[in-house]
């Protein structure tokens, strides 16, 4: 506890020790096929100042909440790719990723502010905005509301159809208790840092390294391209989305005896 606690307030301190700076062209990360910097030029060209603008009045409300959505996409991108699956509730198949322990100290309104972001940009432009997406930029928009660097995303993440088990969710996450060597294993294993470690002597360069791994981080095993959906709700496949409770758990059985 006492070294994930490091790691987050050596984060959250960087973040409020320096005042809207924009760090340099060169910090940046190879941009993984599928992905795009005009991914909604054309479809939503006014979803980034949209997030943007309204994270800024929940901020000012409530700066913990920048905390919140930043961590929720780092543990959506560490268990199966930033592809929304931290989002998914339970359905009859299984607990959610949700419902790992990992996620359990999510804030609740994290899910809650993306779900509305999500419902105002699709008012804005129809359903074409990933949960992904919108996780990843309210993420970045958190670093930089809360007086860390600003960076251009890469865009165009799709929405998974499946969370991942509780197991998977536990390999993929560091606990709480975890050393700060199996921690740094567990970032170096991402490729987001090396095993150098979290020493830096300039601090334009942390804000350097700092966007490179969330770049790095926000591009994991994204679905892109025709993989994946564009979800209706956050938190509900858009299949059990039209499907009664009742049906879902129906053709699972089916699904389940045909297997047997
Ligand atoms: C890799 C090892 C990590 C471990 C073991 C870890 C563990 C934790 C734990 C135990 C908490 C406190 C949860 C609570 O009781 O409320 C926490 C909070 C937090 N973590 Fe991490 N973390 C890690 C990495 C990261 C990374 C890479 C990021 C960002 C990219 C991050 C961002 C945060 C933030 C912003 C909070 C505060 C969340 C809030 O107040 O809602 N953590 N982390």
């Amino acid at each position: 506890m006492a070294s994930s606690s490091f790691v987050t307030l050596l984060l959250i301190s960087s973040f409020l020790s320096f005042s809207h700076i924009r760090v340099s062209e060169a910090a940046t990360a190879p941009i993984v096929k599928g992905l795009s910097w005009t991914f909604y030029d054309s479809s939503c060209p006014k979803l980034e100042s949209i997030i943007r603008k309204e994270l800024k009045k929940v901020f000012d409300k409530d700066i913990a909440q920048a905390a919140g959505l930043l961590r929720l996409h780092f543990h959506d991108c560490f268990v199966q790719g930033c592809d929304a699956s931290v989002l998914l509730d339970g359905s009859a198949s299984g607990p959610s990723e949700k419902d790992a322990p990992p996620n359990l100290t999510l804030r609740a309104q994290a899910f809650k502010i993306i779900e509305d972001l999500r419902s105002q940009i699709e008012k804005k432009c129809g359903r074409v905005v990933s949960c992904a997406d919108i996780t990843a930029i309210a993420a970045r928009d958190a670093v930089f509301l809360s007086g860390g660097p600003d960076y251009e995303l890469p865009l165009g993440r799709r929405d998974g159809l499946n969370f991942a088990t509780r197991n998977v969710t536990l390999d993929n996450l560091p606990a709480p208790q975890s050393n700060t060597t199996a921690i740094l294993n567990s970032l170096a294993t991402k490729n987001l840092m090396n095993r150098q470690g979290l020493f830096f002597s300039d601090q334009s360069l942390f804000f350097e390294k700092f966007v490179v791994a969330m770049l790095k981080m926000g591009q994991l095993n994204v679905l892109t391209g025709s993989q994946g959906e564009i979800r209706a709700n956050c938190s509900v496949r858009n299949a059990d989305k039209k499907k009664s409770f009742l049906t879902t758990v129906v053709e699972e059985v089916v699904e389940e005896l045909i297997e047997m």
